[in-house]
């Protein structure tokens, strides 16, 4: 299907970024039950530009549940932080807030486990089937200089390698854990309830993205190794190709207003999370994701 950038004959208005990373949708309210004519140009959006945002959309967790489920069954989450804020089992409490409401001291488990979010990664990728696509709904800001959530384009930093690097990568597949990404800021803690519901899992280094049939590099932080290669020469490689596929000419920032809703693809995008003053200041954020269907 076809539309035109700022076309008003459409249910809904999508405005591409100049990179054709990214674009803000506007001409729907989410609070509303979608209808699979405006589901489908959402999702021709999301696919065209790996990641979406829509202003103004004060969801409570049931809307944003029907609108995730649109995409895809929700991931059920393992039971390992205290997330006791969200009333329904699919949602992450994204947030530097404790249990009875007050900011996280330093040393709140929450706090660190969600620290790793700072490095670049794609949701779920440890899971089997992983998510395809998360929606984070912005409840309150920081007042002062609300931190960004970055993203970097998989599908363009792959056409940018060379061909004969894309020939020896492609039949590569990754090692994906968890325990990988979280030992990066020091987390272990892990239950064994946890310990059962995610073992390390594997997935191609390189998939083509269902929508557009583009090719993209499927890596981040819970990529820990490369199966069949030197443990530490696939840790090595993993982290050129982060670096390369990084690059400031890949990336997209957005900037929050209060009530975004910030979607994306997880198939074939990175993201992060950049620091900000959590000692002082509220950021609260509700987490969903859509898994894909089959096993990758
Ligand atoms: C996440 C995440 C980014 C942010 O919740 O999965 O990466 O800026 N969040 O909070
Ligand atoms: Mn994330």
């Amino acid at each position: 299907m076809s539309y035109l950038p700022g076309d008003r004959s459409m249910s809904i208005i999508v405005n591409p970024h100049a990179s054709g990373f990214g674009a803000e949708i506007s001409g729907v309210d989410l609070r509303q039950p979608l209808n699979a004519e405006t589901y489908t140009e959402i999702e021709s959006a999301l696919s065209r530009h790996g990641v979406i945002y829509f202003r103004d959309q004060p969801l409570n967790e049931a809307q944003q549940e029907a609108f995730i489920r649109w995409f895809g069954p929700p991931n059920a989450l393992a039971r390992q932080l205290n997330n006791a804020r969200m009333k329904n089992p699919y949602f992450y409490d994204v947030s530097n807030v404790d249990e009875d409401g007050k900011i996280m001291m330093e040393d709140h488990e929450r706090r660190l486990y969600l620290k790793a979010n700072m490095f670049w990664h794609t949701d779920m990728s440890m899971r089997q089937p992983p998510a395809r696509v998360t929606a984070l709904n912005a409840i309150v800001l920081p007042e002062a200089d609300p931190p960004d959530t970055e993203f970097a384009d998989m599908r363009a930093a792959w056409e940018a390698l060379p061909p004969d690097q894309q020939q020896a990568l492609e039949p590569l597949r990754v090692v994906h854990s968890v325990y990988a990404s979280r030992s990066k800021v020091g987390y272990t803690n892990f239950n064994e309830e946890t310990r059962q519901l995610l073992p390390p899992t594997e997935h191609p280094l390189v998939r083509t993205h269902a929508g557009s049939g583009r090719k993209n590099l499927y890596i981040g932080a819970h990529a820990s190794h490369i199966s069949g290669m030197d443990e530490d020469e696939g840790k090595a490689l993993l982290e050129t190709l982060t670096e390369f596929s990084t690059q400031p000419r890949f990336r997209y920032a957005h900037k929050w207003q209060p009530h975004d809703l910030l979607v994306w693809d997880d198939s074939c995008t990175l993201h992060r999370s950049t620091p900000f003053d959590d000692q002082k200041y509220r950021r609260e954020l509700r987490w969903c994701s859509a898994r894909e269907l089959e096993p990758i």
